[in-house]
């Protein structure tokens, strides 16, 4: 199968891109590297992988990915609610319209399956289990571009390609592109090389995912394409208060303690339990990595030293994109696209959804 990851340079896409790559698929990764890392695409993907170095913002671009696959992926973007706060507009390109540049490119084109990657952060804050069914809640831009994406491909491909989305947990584990910057990872960095683990906030539940499941359900959804699929990714069991990850990371590093803060973290109000059961419906041995084997992979990763500085604004995207941001790298690119997208995003009200 050919198969496009647009965002294939990134935490996922390279574990993605490796999963895909060693069972004899033809990936192409499609990134602009807005992190400018320094990350050398050749070092982080498998040599068999070809390498495109672009904006996915560019429709032409888009068009020349989308030519001959057999399905794009959409898994590029700004990630969490701090990172699409601090620039909503570009927020907005990247979430929202570059997924929908890609599906008009993809449709054109004539790819039979779509894949956008999506999160569970559409949920928001619920008091039960929330489902696939469950109404949305988005609380911030991410969120919000993230539903309106769902919905907006949902129309643009009917009749002419299948469309599944991944609403992904939060994700842990080693990836070649690490990130240390999303909750599991950070809080095991921290417990390795401090000893201590901040924790701001603890009641709020959070389901949690191996990345490798995560390439692993990708695989899956590939090889069975469906008019129209919606997919939570994780497992039930591995739902989480933010306190018990803190447990299970000061459990797992020796001489590790806790830090406890205000009881509640104001900045990330999401707090939701989430039912995985029509994953596992579909696919029964999906997801069954723990939090703690991946907490003992980031463990055993940061202690071997391969990383070097695990504060290093490399590990972290919200850094990587202040320093893109503070020196002009990355900006909002109001091309006339993008302009009717985000007006697509600002005249949705959200109070009705
Ligand atoms: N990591 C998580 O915990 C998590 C949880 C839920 C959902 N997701 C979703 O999974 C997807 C992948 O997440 P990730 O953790 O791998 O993120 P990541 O930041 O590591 O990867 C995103 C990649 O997209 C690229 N990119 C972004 N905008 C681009 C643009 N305009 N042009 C070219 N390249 C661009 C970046 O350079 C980066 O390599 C995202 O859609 C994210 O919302 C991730």
């Amino acid at each position: 199968m050919r198969i496009v990851l647009l965002g294939g340079a990134g935490y996922i896409g390279t574990v993605a891109a490796h999963h895909l790559t060693r069972l004899g698929h033809h990936v192409t990764a499609v990134d602009g590297l807005i992190y400018h890392r320094g990350d050398d695409p050749t070092r982080l993907l498998p040599h068999d992988t070809e390498f495109v170095h672009a904006d996915l913002r560019d429709p032409a671009a888009l068009r020349r990915a989308a030519t001959g696959a057999d399905a794009v992926v959409h898994l590029g973007g700004l990630v969490g609610e701090p990172a699409c706060a601090t620039d909503p507009q570009l927020a907005v390109e990247l979430n929202y319209a570059s997924p929908v540049l890609a599906a008009e490119a993809a449709r054109d084109a004539g790819v039979p399956h779509y894949v956008l990657f999506s999160s569970c952060s559409v949920y928001g804050s619920h008091e039960g289990t929330v489902t696939e069914d469950t109404g949305p809640n988005p609380l911030g831009v991410y969120a919000r571009t993230k539903v309106l994406a769902e919905r907006r491909l949902t129309d643009l491909l009917q009749d002419t390609a299948a469309l599944t989305v991944l609403r992904l947990a939060t994700v842990h584990g080693r990836s070649p592109r690490q990130r240390l910057d999303s909750v599991v990872n950070r809080m095991t960095a921290q417990a390795v090389t401090t000893g201590r683990i901040p924790l701001n906030g603890g009641s709020q539940r959070r389901p949690l995912v191996h990345v490798q499941d995560v390439a692993e359900v990708l695989e899956a959804v590939l090889a069975d394409p469906k008019t129209l699929r919606i997919l939570n990714v994780g497992a039930d069991t591995e739902n989480y208060t933010i306190a018990q990850i803190a447990e299970t990371v000061a459990a797992a590093v020796p001489g590790a303690r806790i830090d406890r803060g205000p009881e509640r973290d104001e900045a990330d109000a999401r707090d939701y339990r989430t039912s995985f059961a029509r994953l596992h419906n579909l696919l029964p041995d999906a997801c069954t990595r723990t939090l703690a084997a991946g907490v003992a992979e980031i463990a055993d990763t940061v202690t071997g030293g391969t990383l070097g500085d695990v504060n290093a604004p490399a590990y972290d995207n919200y850094q990587g994109l202040l320093a893109a941001l503070e020196t002009g790298r990355l900006e909002a690119a109001a091309t006339d696209d993008c302009l009717r997208l985000h007006a697509e995003y600002t005249n949705t009200d959200w109070s009705t959804k």
